[in-house]
């Protein structure tokens, strides 16, 4: 009789075919999470307060979701081998901080990893995958963070297929964010498997920094821009790449802050807010909600951007948008101010990976300013403007 059934239950898992579940992240997923400010330091109490401010502060209506906890929310595993979370920090449980963070409107992540220990020491999900997805379930999870510290002797595709097949199994609709740095090319493997996956090592707070950490390194905004070329192409509705996490609000100049929030969206980030939400000031709050880049982000089309011009400090960013409307970003890397005099027309703009080409010549184009939220002309014109120093001019254009 245990066998017939056993029989039938991997017949029925084979025939249903295990898959990632579809339809989850159509754009990029937006949140808050509470590694790049908090590391290990968090309870349930700043975790609810996040989600109170993630609404207070307009981030919801701007369209966050996801409150995710990262590392170190984990205590020991139970005498069956269930994963409970630290009860001094979390002694409320994890499902009431879900059903918490779900009677505010929001959605609610947790981390692990695919070794046998997460990279705060906590324990990881080696051979426990399927136990681990089938709590996550029923504690109303609806986003895992899955790291790649400690996995001696595993395959990532092998390793990141298994908890994508022990979420479906358990049943509840839930965002795999694939976390292993880039190091296995994930971009060529992870479409089925996850929602999103990390390009690159941990992001650093600085604008244009290597912060070495003796065996690894953390890099700052630009590094982790010039990371990875030649992989846009890989992403797309449902399955983006992921420049990791945000450091905006976290001691960057505003202008520093603006451009990294504009890259971000030219790239079709994850646009994962990594700041204390309960004390922000009013220009972080402007940034991080400031819609019309965020509609850049998001658009429908789903492509990420590409580098137009490369001209050491000064770069050209541009991004196909739906309705044959896009987005071109100016980035000066230098400290100094920059003097732009931009000839639209001398700039036919070709996508380098698919069929787009925006020729100046052929059509004009009206030029919103996404940070001044003004129309500022057409592409008939030189574009004549001052950039000031670690800063973006950024523009919608729509043809007129
Ligand atoms: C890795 C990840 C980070 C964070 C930490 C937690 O470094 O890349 O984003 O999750 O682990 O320990």
């Amino acid at each position: 009789m245990k066998t017939t059934l056993s029989i039938i239950f991997t017949l029925s898992v084979f025939l249903a075919g295990a898959q990632k579940f579809d339809g989850l992240a159509l754009t990029p997923p937006m949140g808050w999470n509470s590694w790049n400010k908090f590391s290990c330091d968090m309870t349930e109490s700043l975790i609810r307060e996040t989600a109170d401010a993630m609404v207070a502060s307009g981030l919801k209506d701007a369209g966050y979701e996801y409150i995710v906890i990262d590392d170190c929310w984990h205590g020991e595993r139970d005498s069956l081998g269930f994963i409970q979370p630290d009860p001094v920090r979390f002694p409320s449980g994890i499902k009431a901080l879900a059903d918490y963070i779900h009677s505010k409107g929001l959605k609610f992540g947790i981390y692990s990893d695919a070794g046998w220990q997460t990279c705060g020491g906590r324990p990881g999900s080696r051979g426990r995958e399927y136990q681990d997805a089938q709590r996550y379930a029923s504690w109303g999870v609806d986003y895992l963070k899955y790291d790649w510290c400690n996995t001696e002797g595993l395959k990532a595709e092998g390793a990141y297929l298994t908890m994508r097949n022990a979420l479906h199994e358990a049943g509840r609709p839930i965002v795999l964010s694939i976390c292993e740095w880039g190091d296995n090319q994930p971009w060529e493997w992870a479409g089925p498997i996850g929602h999103l996956w990390r390009t690159t090592g941990d992001i650093y707070n600085c604008f244009d920094c290597e912060y070495n950490h003796g065996t690894w390194s953390s890099w700052g905004v630009l590094q982790i821009l010039d990371m990875r070329k030649d992989i846009r192409k890989y992403a797309g509705p449902d399955h983006w790449n992921d420049p990791d996490m945000m450091e905006i609000g976290n001691g960057m100049t505003v202008n520093e802050d603006r451009a990294h929030f504009s890259l971000w969206a030219m790239m079709a980030a994850p646009l994962i807010a990594g700041n204390d939400l309960r004390n922000m000031s009013p220009e972080t709050i402007a940034i991080l909600t400031n819609k019309e880049v965020i509609a850049i982000d998001q658009d429908s089309l789903g492509v990420q951007g590409f580098k137009h011009i490369d001209d050491e400090n000064f770069e050209v960013w541009v991004k196909p948008l739906a309705k044959g409307d896009l987005a071109v970003c100016f980035l000066n890397r230098a400290v100094e101010p920059l003097d732009l005099n931009f000839d639209w027309k001398s700039n036919p703009m070709k996508d380098p990976d698919f069929d787009y080409t925006f020729d100046f010549t052929r059509n004009t184009y009206d030029l919103l300013n996404v940070w001044s939220g003004k129309q500022q002309g057409t592409t008939k014109k030189v574009l004549k403007a001052s950039i000031p120093g670690h800063d973006v001019l950024m523009f919608r254009l729509s043809a007129n």
